[in-house]
């Protein structure tokens, strides 16, 4: 608990200069509503804060902000909200969102000003937000045909819901997008490919829709971003030159990962699925980074993991999906290349099971051959921890419920020249290096 305590302390001590600065003669500006913080609300908490979104109450409004003035002060200076975890510095990535140190410093002022509302002049328009479909009108719509019912209270789910999807002969899966129709409930979705069968099966032996699933994808996911979606995060294409091929016959499964919320709720999702007619000109491959040997006593506050993958050939970067459970406190991931200064590829120093999110580079990072990619995790058993589901603690080990613990990193690269692709499979003493899946260049 001392970091909290530690970066209010660094919070106030920070309003204390600021509001010393006003003091100058001829200087303080006043801070208000319209003219400074309706816009740093509408640019960095709306996505998220108003009516059918994720997050619990608006923030559109100056009633909206002067009733929770103080919270969004503390979130805010806590780096709570926006919710964004990694830190700054250790890699850029698409979609960043976090507010600047003068932000921070903006909403502490105008608290200690009195939250004033300001000259009406100044309010900018509110954000227009696309409710229709942000990547455009999708090739093949998907839709759940009936609404699955989540009861008010209980444990989170995690349900599976199978697909037929033809995709034309010669066509390619360019990018998906998925819409939840009530974000209340929505944690997050997982988009699969089963070429088993088995998906369908389980489906066809459970008589509500879907199936229940456990926090293990019922398939293989989709390619890089596709993978996954999480609240107020927008849908990417793949990378240039990467598409991805549908083997004929194969089932599209969806899992959700349901929250109840207080009330009975229901959850009927749509997914768009754009095509190209491009086959794969580059080849893609997620790398694993996993150390499965988790067993960590009660009380322990620092149980660390590692892993580490040295990369046989020249590669570009396209990101990394960090995956803990509950635990998880923090989470490196460190690139050391044969010659030159180790780099930072992720940090995140302030684990949160619920903002998982998969890490896309603003520029892909090329890493030469002979680079050692390195994660280091640290879980805390410890009943400080507020996020430790056993009160007092228990002993955790590696397992699938979210209680059990994890500890691992998907890696997505593409080789810099494609001949080089079948050495991506292979490390420098001739093990095998884990991939988890590829989309291969025809
Ligand atoms: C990506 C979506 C998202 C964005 C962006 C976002 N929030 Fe939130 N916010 C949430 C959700 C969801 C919750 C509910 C608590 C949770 O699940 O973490 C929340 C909770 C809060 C709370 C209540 C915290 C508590 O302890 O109850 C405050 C205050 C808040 N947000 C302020 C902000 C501010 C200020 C911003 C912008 C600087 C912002 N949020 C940006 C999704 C978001």
């Amino acid at each position: 608990m001392i970091r909290p305590i530690l970066a209010r302390f660094a919070a106030a001590f920070a309003l204390l200069l600021s509001c010393a600065a006003q003091g100058e003669p001829g200087t303080p500006a006043a801070v208000t509503f319209n003219k400074d913080i309706a816009p740093v609300l509408f640019r960095q908490c709306v996505e998220c804060h108003r009516p059918g979104q994720v997050a619990p109450f608006p923030l559109l409004t100056y009633a909206d902000a002067k009733k929770r003035a103080k919270m969004i002060q503390s979130v805010t200076s806590e780096h709570i909200m926006p919710p964004w975890k990694s830190v700054e510095g250790h890699g850029s990535f698409v979609g960043e969102r976090r507010l600047s140190a003068a932000e921070i410093d903006l909403i502490g002022r105008w608290m200690a000003q009195g939250k004033p509302e300001g000259d009406a002049g100044d309010l900018p328009a509110p954000p227009q937000f696309t409710e229709g479909w942000k990547l455009g009108p999708p090739d093949i719509v998907v839709k759940m045909p009936e609404p699955y019912e989540i009861p008010a209270e209980g444990r989170d789910i995690y349900r599976n819901f199978v697909f037929t999807l033809a995709i034309p002969e010669g066509k390619y899966i360019k990018a998906a997008e998925f819409r939840p129709s009530n974000r209340r409930v929505v944690h997050h979705a997982e988009l699969c490919i089963d070429v088993t069968g088995r998906a369908r099966k389980q489906d066809d032996a459970d008589p509500a829709p879907g199936f229940a699933g456990t926090s293990t994808p019922p398939g293989q996911l989709f390619p890089g971003s596709m993978a996954t979606w999480t609240p107020g995060r927008d849908p990417l294409p793949l990378p240039e030159g990467v598409s991805m091929p549908w083997k004929q016959g194969a089932d599209f499964v969806m899992q959700l990962h349901l929250h109840p919320s207080g009330k009975p709720e229901t959850e009927q999702s749509t997914i768009g699925i754009y095509l190209t007619d491009e086959p794969p000109r580059r080849s893609m491959v997620d790398l694993l980074l996993i150390d499965m040997k988790i067993n960590i006593p009660p009380g322990e506050s620092a149980y660390h993991t590692r892993a580490q993958l040295t990369l046989p050939i020249d590669v570009e970067t396209v990101g990394l999906f960090p995956h803990m459970h509950m635990i998880g406190r923090e989470f490196k991931v460190t690139a050391y290349p044969p010659q030159g200064d180790p780099f930072p590829l992720l940090w995140i120093n302030d684990w949160d099971f619920n903002w998982q999110v998969y890490y896309q580079y603003a520029v892909p990072m090329k890493l030469t051959a002979g680079t050692r990619v390195v994660m280091e995790a640290v879980h805390d058993n410890s009943a400080d921890n507020i996020h430790n589901p056993n009160q007092p603690p228990k002993r955790v080990t590696w397992g699938e419920q979210t209680t059990d613990e994890m500890s691992l990193a998907f890696l997505q690269v593409m080789p810099m020249r494609e001949e080089d692709f079948a050495k991506l499979r292979v490390n420098e003493q001739g093990g095998k290096l884990g991939v988890i899946r590829a989309v291969e260049r025809k």
